[in-house]
């Protein structure tokens, strides 16, 4: 047993796979001198050789949690006598290996841009494994979605729905297209609320319109079944991300099997497929426990056949697109330590009038620029010292990065060794779903590589962007 191992800093498992209450990767330890290892490769090897920052993604982990997320759902819904399709959502990551390892762990590709569609294409996803959202396609990503024979576009307003037909039209094709609507259900955590009327741009509200007239959802579905130049596959419901229990996903599943039996009373079409969305929640600290695939499959399918038979109608194929829940937790970012400060805190307290304490900043080589999450959603993250072993009690840090703001923040706060030190290798949890596919250029850092680590061997998937690139796209 090393000191590191006991210590309070320090929730990385020394040995079998994917210990219960870790964020991190499955193919995570620490040795006994301290140092992490990921799928048998140490991070002070791929720091020595890739530098850092760095993204790191352990393939086996990711693969695990993609068929994980496809078995689950089959058996659950298989049981009830569904069939269903698990979508990867490339939103959280999507890079060509990302996209292969996806496909061949029998996920589609949902893509939510012509990028991320070009990302899938180059991978060699078929055209009919892949869709395409966005609540404001291009012409030019549609017609790129319809050259590439996408099995499905999700369509978001009145006029998409034109506009794509027109554009089919123009291909002499026809369309698959499922609309996006809002259930009212909003899901994050552990808790959902349900409001009839939606303030957001996504999707079309299935509550009735002001004048209590037609649902702005029913109406679309009934303006795809009017252009022929489309074939309405189905519903399509996202209700919120990070979600941890299945209340929510069930009761959005309600509210879109009415509206398809809704639809079937009022045109004769009984639409083939429902989506139920993303959001599938990850622990991203210690002792945080992540939703469990079986569990929440079971009680989805469970709903849906319960609510199919209530209704009379037929059950139809269904699919999730989990993107987070596949890739977050394989993906860690190593950072080197620099400055190394001590602050000195005073809170205000009504009852005692105060206290002090010191909290140690611990500076890192990224920062926002490569997750922006800290800052942009208040999201919390847990780091290690991970290059080495230490005996040091822990003290109250907080992770900044080097950008030229306060609010660069990496973790707001986490127990560390308190003899960190500039050098110190830093790795952060749970990183890889919104990381690097939200990493800016702010401060003219270049983006970190990613790095894929399997069978003690690394390979990069991106490489490090360099200044040069940043000046290649100025034009002076
Ligand atoms: N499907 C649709 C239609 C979505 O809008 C999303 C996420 C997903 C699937 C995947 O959700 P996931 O399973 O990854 O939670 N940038 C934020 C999350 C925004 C997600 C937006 N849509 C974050 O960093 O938490």
């Amino acid at each position: 047993m090393s000191g590191l191992e006991q210590a309070p800093t320090s929730a990385l498992p020394t040995g079998g796979q994917g210990a219960a209450g870790t964020p991190w990767p499955s193919g995570a330890r620490r040795r006994t001198d301290g140092e992490l290892e990921v799928a048998g490769v140490s991070v002070s090897g791929l720091a020595a050789e890739h530098g850092t920052p760095a993204y790191v993604l352990d393939e086996a982990d990711f693969r695990a949690r993609a068929r994980a997320y496809r078995t689950a759902f089959e058996a659950a819904f298989a049981e009830v006598g569904a069939g269903v399709d698990v979508y990867y959502a490339g939103k959280a990551l999507l890079t060509v290996a990302v996209a292969r390892w996806a496909t061949q762990e029998g996920l589609r590709v949902d893509t939510a841009s012509g990028g991320e569609l070009a990302v899938a294409l180059r991978a060699g996803v078929p055209g009919t494994s892949i869709g395409l959202h966005g609540n404001n396609k291009s012409d030019a990503e549609v017609l790129a979605a319809l050259d590439a024979g996408v099995g499905r576009l999700i369509v978001d307003s009145l006029v998409e729905i034109e506009r794509v037909a027109d554009l089919a039209a123009s291909r002499g094709v026809t369309a698959p297209v499922m609309v996006r609507v809002t259930t009212g259900v909003h899901a994050g955590g552990h808790e959902y609320i349900s409001t009839a009327h939606e303030d957001q741009k996504f999707g079309l509200a299935v509550a009735p319109g002001p004048d209590g007239g037609t649902s702005p959802a029913l109406a679309a579905l009934e303006a795809v079944v009017a252009r022929p130049e489309l074939e309405l596959l189905g519903i399509h419901s996202h209700i919120g991300s990070q979600i941890l229990d299945a209340s929510g996903f069930e009761a959005a599943a309600r509210v879109v099997l009415q509206l398809r039996a809704d639809l079937a009373a009022r045109t004769g079409v009984l639409v083939g497929e429902v989506d139920l969305g993303g959001g599938y929640g990850i622990a991203y600290l210690p002792g945080e426990v992540p939703l469990d695939p079986a569990r929440i499959a079971k009680d989805v399918a469970g709903t849906v056949a319960e609510v199919s038979d209530e209704l009379g109608t037929p059950l139809p194929r269904f699919s999730i697109e989990p993107g987070r829940a596949i890739v977050g937790p394989a993906g860690l970012t190593l950072y080197t330590v620099g400055t190394v400060k001590p602050v000195t805190v005073s809170e205000s307290d009504a009852d005692d009038g105060g206290t002090t304490f010191t909290r140690l900043y611990v500076s890192v080589d990224g920062g926002m620029s490569d997750n922006i999450r800290p800052a942009l959603y208040g999201a919390d993250y847990h780091a290690e010292i991970v290059g080495r072993e230490s005996d040091a009690g822990p003290v109250l840090a907080r992770v900044v990065g080097k950008h030229c703001e306060s609010g660069d923040i990496v973790v707001h706060q986490v127990m560390l060794p308190g003899d960190v030190r500039a050098g110190d290798l830093l790795a952060v949890a749970a990183t890889g779903a919104y990381g690097r596919s939200m990493a800016s250029n702010y401060n003219a850092l270049t983006r970190p590589p990613v790095l894929a680590v399997a069978d003690g061997a690394a390979r990069v998937l991106v490489r490090r962007e360099t200044v040069e690139d940043l000046l290649a796209l100025d034009q002076g």
